[in-house]
């Protein structure tokens, strides 16, 4: 699938501009600060109903406008969708798709796919477990609205346990209600746990294969899914609540459960988040990246849009030469403030005229 093109109304820098795509190479070449990444951000904004720079959707409202909206068209093997949002400093944002109003954001899900890589993607690798947890989450929902859905209740459940935690000074009146939030919160917790095992493991290959093809096969990447209970996910967890809810009361929240599960990346058997150079960490997050788009395409039944925002500065022609020909199956944006390799491709020049 690709992005034939988008229209930015009051979006960030933008008062109002398209722009078109080729369904294979873009690069997106502008001075820093001059809007391209506010583009790719806008393009997965139409896939995900979400920024991947901040949570507030207001922020990407013009300074000094009311509203703003996002207009995208995809083409896609079997049929096209027109994805709209519509922000407002009043309101809640709306969607909708092929012009109609959707109630809730999982119905985007599965409409169109993206895989969105920056220099900053490094904190998959090196940050806190709630980077990973997220990438899995981000991914496996934009090609099943279900999980999307699991996820939202787990963690509303997860916010009415820890409500209920905090909500007396004597751990006895807890007791007689925290039963049906243990339950509630097993069971999505074994179907969260097995929608997670199942990504992992069909990841693990493309990212062993990606890896060894960017770093000449001298590293061997291995991938581990970490949760605190294996098989009877939900039975484990229920005793482990029970267990634990002396030490939950104390804390004010809940300690277990797959909002604390995790992942452990190795490159030829040394754990990569404490031990890896800054570069190997960096080439992990894009092999994650690019195993991605194998899993979307096994998934959807074709290739996701490719984003790389600034990734060229940080790789040498080497790399450079390999993501490029990695890439050629799937339609690419790439940003870069210059660009002077001799390949084919649709470039867009970001001037300031265009703000
Ligand atoms: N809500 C907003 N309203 C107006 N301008 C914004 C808003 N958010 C960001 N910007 C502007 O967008 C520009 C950054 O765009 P960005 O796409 O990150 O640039 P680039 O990727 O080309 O370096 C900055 O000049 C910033 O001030
Ligand atoms: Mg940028």
């Amino acid at each position: 699938m690709y992005i034939e093109n988008i229209t930015l109304k009051n979006y960030r820098s933008y008062k109002e501009a398209s722009f078109k795509f080729s369904p294979n190479l873009n690069i997106i070449i502008g001075k820093n600060a001059q809007g391209k990444t506010n583009i790719l951000e806008a393009i997965f904004y139409a896939i995900i109903g979400k920024s991947f720079r901040t949570s507030k959707d207001k922020e990407v409202i013009n300074w000094n406008c009311q509203n703003a909206f996002i207009k995208a068209k995809f083409k896609k093997k079997y049929r096209d969708v027109i994805i709209e949002i519509f922000f407002d400093n009043n309101h809640k944002k709306s969607i909708k798709i092929d012009g109609i109003s959707i109630k809730k954001i999982g119905e985007l899900m599965e409409n169109a796919n993206a895989v969105f890589f920056s220099p900053d993607e490094l904190k998959l690798v090196k940050e806190s477990p709630d980077e990973r947890r997220k990438f899995i989450n981000i991914d496996i929902s934009q090609t099943n609205k279900r999980y999307f859905y699991l996820i939202g209740r787990y963690e509303k459940v997860l916010a009415n346990r820890n409500k209920l935690l905090k909500s007396s000074k004597d751990i006895n009146v807890i007791k007689e209600t925290i039963d049906i939030w243990d339950r509630a919160l097993s069971d999505l917790a074994e179907k969260i746990y097995i929608e997670r095992k199942k990504f992992i493991t069909e990841l693990s290959p493309y990212a062993k294969l990606a890896h060894k093809y960017i770093t000449n096969n001298s590293e061997d990447i291995e991938i581990k899914y970490v949760s605190s209970f294996d098989e009877d996910y939900s039975k484990k967890m229920i005793k482990a609540l029970q267990k634990n809810l002396e030490k939950d009361f104390k804390l004010g929240f809940t300690s277990v459960g797959v909002h604390r599960d995790d992942l452990d990346i190795f490159l030829n058997g040394v754990e990569v988040k404490n031990y890896g150079s800054q570069g190997q960490q960096r080439t992990v997050a894009l092999s994650l990246k690019l195993a991605e788009l194998e899993i979307i395409k096994n998934r959807m039944g074709e290739y996701p849009i490719l984003l790389l925002d600034d990734v060229f500065s940080e790789l040498d022609q080497d790399r450079r030469k390999k993501l490029l020909k990695f890439t050629s199956k799937t339609q690419t944006i790439i940003t870069c403030t210059d660009f002077e390799d001799n390949i084919s491709a649709n470039k867009i020049y970001i001037k300031k005229e265009q703000l």
